[in-house]
């Protein structure tokens, strides 16, 4: 069980939300967790695309009053990107090219619902040397 690291134990509007099991995450945990689809192994200075989905295993609303605001990315701490979501009009889905010199962790995704506070996907990257 991954460790709340972050958040506040009951309060989803109180640090960075992940699921508590994430082999049998919950409803909600499941509309809001990103996932980040990405190659396992990247060449150093080789762009990569990487796409972040929120609801990709069990949508999410995207309404004008319940949405996900933005989604930013990380490489362990190192930020990579954000990108701000108008509501209703977009879907919570974006695909980036990145390009790595080297990892000091993994992707690490946020995004933040209005509702339902900020939660935190991640996968493992490794880059190898050319
Ligand atoms: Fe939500």
């Amino acid at each position: 069980m991954p460790e709340a690291k972050y958040s506040c134990k009951d309060d989803i509007l109180c640090g960075v939300n992940i699921p508590k099991d994430l082999k049998a995450p919950s409803e909600l945990e499941q509309k809001h967790l990103p996932v980040i689809s990405a190659p396992d192994k990247v060449k150093k200075d080789e762009a990569f695309g990487v796409t972040v989905e929120v609801g990709k295993l069990k949508a999410h609303p995207n309404e004008p009053g319940h949405f996900i605001e933005w989604i930013e990315l990380y490489c362990g701490d190192t930020f990579l990107f954000r990108i701000g979501l108008a509501g209703s009009i977009t879907a919570p889905k974006v695909t980036i090219p990145v390009k790595l010199t080297h990892a000091h962790g993994p992707l690490k995704a946020w995004a933040k619902c209005n509702l339902h506070g900020l939660w935190e996907g991640t996968k493992d990257i490794s880059i190898e040397e050319t």
